[in-house]
């Protein structure tokens, strides 16, 4: 049997793509989910591109304990020294070196030779082994490299030290048949590819990735590198959750590999990355999506009530889709509180307990049914709270109606506890909200976007909105909040905006650009 490893690039090429940007403390709890998931490998930034980058390598690095970390470099070596600062003090770190092999990328983005690219790469290899033993070399645009050259490269940065060479479709232009034949290739002319093991790396221009990238397997390939809900440069990446899921689903293709991925954590895994980048999967994405696993044509649900198999050929138990099981209550103790987390894969220490209890106590008091979706929004808010609150929410009330002027009244509470109240007319409930909070900071603001979703289900679910704000005419700053009403999620989001304006002309604006507050 060959063991798949995976490789998981959410936080480097996923992060890459515009709209993705997270912040270090929302990296820091994707990569423990990833590593629950049992990812072997994390990619968790690009550490020379910026301090930021930089900073979430580095956290990330002393959090993990099973999984292997890295950091893109490209092959230089300031790059690599830069790299190897952030991940050094990792359980299991690697270096990740990157040069283009392909005549298009030589000829007009490097300016160099085939011969000058093998010199930097065999270089770069040899600094990087020097540092640590698990080294791994990409050949960027490999699908459109020279394959007698690319099997050159490979041959001498193996010599060099490499021990993972990996095999880009950088631009997502092959098709499975071409990639099989280009990586069975590599392996039968690459002399030493027994020192290494053959990776493949395929974005989605054609829709492709995942074929591509089963293909490869079959073709020898032992590493696959991919991203949750297939998110990454241009239409992204390979997503790693397709990938698994038809490893396991086809069992009788695939009867020679096994992976290390638990795949009851892929739907938490995916919620949580829609939730920190506030962008939802299509419905209709395989696996993950809203309607993966429902049945709405008559006959289908016919089929599916005399025997799943007929509709369904996996279940979305396997992949731990939520059933809507009620798991918890307001009469639900500390104790039942804290195993049920413990079974959703989430350990924390008691102090962060008691606030979760705190938190899902007030929860459970305006929502009948606690589902295990809603521990999942708990547990995230409270991950994501990392900066200092100037103003928290005090009071809310507000009125509207179809005849009635939309009011509220707003109790905003300072960093000392001095507590100031405003109240408003507006457009809606939440315009109302907005303009008696803006009259109690005194700083004008315009919104720029909103957006809300129902993070769970039935008619008590909880709202999640997402809004960036300009306030006094300066950078949208975007806030999130939560609760089971829409105007008071939509009026922590705001706040959390103003947190995050206010920290910034505080401390010069060194924090991320996402902020979020509390909700409930
Ligand atoms: O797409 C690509 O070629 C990459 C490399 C850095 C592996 O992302
Ligand atoms: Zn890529």
């Amino acid at each position: 049997m060959r063991q798949i490893r995976f490789f998981d690039t959410t936080l480097r090429d996923g992060e890459q793509a515009p709209g993705f940007a997270m912040k270090t403390e929302e990296k820091i709890a994707l990569a423990l989910q990833l590593e629950r998931l049992g990812v072997d490998i994390i990619e968790a930034g690009f550490p020379i591109s910026s301090p930021g980058d930089f900073e979430a390598v580095q956290k990330i690095a002393s959090v993990l304990t099973k999984s292997a970390i890295t950091g893109l470099s490209r092959a230089n070596r300031k790059d690599i020294e830069r790299a190897w600062e952030a991940l050094k003090m990792a359980v299991k770190p690697r270096l990740h070196i990157v040069i283009a092999t392909s005549d298009i990328h030589l000829v007009h983005k490097l300016r160099k030779s085939r011969e000058e690219v093998l010199e930097i790469a065999v270089d770069a290899v040899s600094f990087a082994k020097n540092l640590t033993t698990d080294v791994e070399f990409s050949a960027e645009d490999a699908i459109r490299s020279d394959p007698d050259y690319l099997c050159k490269v490979f041959k001498a940065v193996i010599d060099a030290g490499a021990i993972t060479v990996n095999i880009p479709d950088t631009v997502g232009y092959t098709t499975p048949d071409e990639f099989y034949e280009r990586v069975s290739y590599v392996i039968k002319n690459v002399p030493n590819i027994d020192k290494a093991a053959v990776s493949v790396h395929c974005h989605n221009d054609l829709g492709l990735a995942v074929a591509n990238s089963l293909a490869a397997v079959r073709a020898g390939a032992t590493q696959i590198e991919c991203t949750v809900n297939g998110i990454g440069e241009r239409a992204g990446n390979a997503a790693l959750e397709e990938i698994v899921m038809m490893l396991n689903v086809r069992k009788d293709i695939f009867n020679d590999v096994l992976h290390g991925i638990n795949t009851k954590e892929i739907y938490r895994t995916s919620r949580l990355l829609t939730s920190i980048t506030g962008i939802e999967c299509q419905p209709n994405k395989a696996v993950v999506g809203r309607n993966a696993f429902s049945h709405e044509s008559g006959i289908h649900q016919d089929g599916v009530l005399k025997n799943p198999f007929t509709y369904e050929i996996m279940t979305p138990e396997s992949v731990g889709f939520p059933g809507n099981k009620i798991v918890l209550g307001k009469h639900s103790g500390r104790h039942a509180f804290t195993t049920r987390l413990k079974s959703l894969g989430y350990e924390f220490e008691q102090e962060k307990i008691n606030k979760l209890f705190e938190e899902f106590k007030e929860l459970a008091d305006k929502k009948k049914e606690v589902f295990d979706e809603d521990l999942d929004v708990l547990v995230n808010k409270t991950f994501v709270q990392d900066f200092p609150i100037a103003y928290s929410l005090g009071y809310i009330f507000f009125s509207s109606g179809n005849t009635h002027i939309p009011t509220a009244t707003v109790t905003l509470a300072d960093s000392d506890g001095v507590e100031r109240t405003e109240a408003s007319t507006g457009d809606g409930p939440v315009d109302a909200a907005f303009r008696a909070l803006e009259k109690i900071t005194g700083i004008p603001s315009k919104l720029s976007s909103y957006k809300i979703s129902a993070l769970t289900e039935g008619k008590d679910a909880q709202g999640e909105v997402i809004l960036t704000v300009e306030f006094a005419g300066e950078e949208p700053m975007s806030g999130k909040g939560y609760s089971t009403d829409v105007v008071v999620a939509s009026v922590h989001a705001y706040i959390a905006a103003l947190n995050r304006y206010i920290n910034r002309h505080n401390h010069g604006g060194t924090q991320g650009d996402r902020g979020c507050f509390k909700g409930v």
